[in-house]
């Protein structure tokens, strides 16, 4: 009988090509999938005289391959993937390897890590991105899991990923348990915060600009020559040339309301519990929940009435400005974004290695981009770096892109156009950089109607006060704690 090197379940588009990509690497894979139409289709289509073999059942999948046996999931997250574990359980033995390629959410990755583990196995929760080309021609890899997992998947992971220039592979363990897909869906907020940048670039000269979708277009492939050079911004002068069969912008004529998968949402839900300010990533999850209220948008607009002031001056000049806020407030997307895998690290006890964690992104991946490869080298310089702003690099390109961040930012608020997340990055900034801010305020309001206490300027720092704002609400204060 002929033995796999690994099982993989799940044929649909992404499961489908991760096969391809692995036995054109000179993996032999067996397939299964619970519709088992879909097996036959596949092994008599697609993987026809290659070293694919379907089995039509979990017993016969599990019995075609080498032991120590892996098995890869490339199911939807959820449900779906604790039955599979169920199954998997029943016919795998201690020392085999469970692998979920999924988009799972990081705590039920956790969950099912020390379940599979609890029963003699090891796990492994796999990010996957680059969409289904990146996944037939080398996707970006983010391995956590059991530890011991490790050894024994890293020489099939490692050959089908995206490799940068220089060959070294996008794929590298991550953490433990829930730390790949953890970083995963870091990559997905980021990528929600990429693609909410563009939108806004791209609304600011539509309808404060006036310009038309093939002009555009060639902003953004003028773009892809500067700082700003990745896959999310080549594909948007693409799709912004592209016409339709009448011969218009195809973009012109889709509705506008986003869908979202959700983890985008979980990267903000992660960064409040966190106490992350993930200010950018969260206003493009805001603004995808916006866009979807369409109807109530269109009621609005007509009870306001309002007109979009038309941006005067020098175009070209504003146009440059555009695509400079668009770096700067991209920076603090990373730099939030990383903020938050620091944070996430200390809480779960992952030792995430930042700059390898770039180096994984620099290709195969829908963020994928030369700005990236800044990243690595930032964390290079430093592997404790706190913030992303507080590096030299970092620090100096910030410091020329601030006034024409302001500008735009400005400029869209009295045009009347929205613009979120530029400007949801200016004010991280602009309060990240500030040695004194407002919360002595705050703090004054919240003893005056809570006791609450607060610390002094002129006290050390733990030491707790609280004063009778009214003169007779005593001096009894509330427990000093904060989440
Ligand atoms: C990737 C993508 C992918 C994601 C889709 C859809 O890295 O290949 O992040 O994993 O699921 O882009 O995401 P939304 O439907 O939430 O936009």
């Amino acid at each position: 009988m002929q033995m796999a090197d690994i099982g993989l379940i799940g044929l649909a588009v992404m499961g489908e090509n991760l096969v391809m990509n692995m036995e054109s690497k000179g993996f032999t894979v067996a397939v299964y999938n619970r519709t088992l139409e879909r097996v036959k289709h596949f092994v008599e289509g697609r993987a026809k005289d290659k070293n694919i073999i379907g089995t039509y059942s979990i017993a016969e999948l599990v019995n075609h391959l080498k032991k120590p046996r892996r098995v890869m999931m490339m199911v939807k997250a959820g449900a779906a993937v604790d039955n599979l574990i169920e199954q998997l359980l029943e016919h795998l033995e201690p020392g085999d390897i469970i692998i979920d390629g999924g988009n799972s959410h990081f705590p039920d990755t956790m969950r099912r890590c020390a379940y599979v583990e609890s029963h003699g196995l090891l796990y492994a929760g796999v990010g996957v991105s680059g969409g289904e080309e990146g996944a037939l021609h080398g996707p970006s890899l983010m391995p956590g899991g059991s530890p011991a997992a490790w050894p024994q998947i890293k020489g099939i992971l490692q050959a089908i990923c995206a490799k940068v220039s220089d060959g070294s592979p996008c794929c590298d363990w991550v953490g433990e348990n829930g730390a790949g897909h953890f970083v995963k869906m870091v990559h997905n907020g980021i990528e929600y915060g990429d693609m909410q940048l563009i939108c806004e670039a791209y609304q600011l000269m539509r309808d404060g600009l006036g310009m038309s979708a093939q002009e555009m277009s060639n902003v953004f492939a003028q773009w892809n020559n500067t700082e700003l050079d990745s896959y999310l911004i080549e594909i948007t002068a693409e799709i912004l040339a592209y016409k339709d069969t009448d011969g218009a912008p195809i973009v012109d004529k889709i509705l506008d309301t986003a869908g979202q998968k959700g983890t985008g949402k979980w990267t903000a839900i992660a960064a409040l519990d966190e106490g992350v300010p993930l200010t950018l990533i969260g206003e493009s999850v805001w603004a995808r929940s916006l866009s979807a209220h369409k109807e109530e948008r269109i009621a609005a607009a007509e009870a306001f009435g309002r007109q979009i002031t038309p941006v005067t001056g020098d175009k070209e000049q504003f146009i440059e400005c555009i695509r400079q806020a668009l770096y700067a407030s991209k920076i603090i997307s990373y730099a939030q974004g990383y903020a938050l895998m620091r944070s996430a690290a200390k809480t779960y006890g992952w030792n995430l290695n930042y700059g390898g964690i770039a180096l994984i992104w620099r290709g195969g991946c829908i963020i994928r981009s030369a700005f990236l490869g800044k990243i690595e080298e930032a964390f290079h310089r430093d592997a404790d770096l706190q913030n992303l702003l507080l590096d030299p690099y970092f620090c100096g390109e910030i410091k020329k892109l601030v006034p024409a961040w302001r500008t735009v930012v400005s400029t869209a608020v009295n045009s009347g156009i929205p613009c979120p997340a530029f400007a949801a990055a200016l004010s991280y900034f602009d309060g990240y950089t500030s040695g004194r801010l407002s919360a002595n305020l705050l703090q004054a309001q919240r003893d005056y109607f809570g006791a609450h206490t607060y610390e002094r300027l002129d006290a050390p720092r733990g030491q707790f006060f609280h004063t009778n704002w009214t003169g007779h609400g005593g001096d009894t204060s509330a427990a000093t704690y904060s989440v």
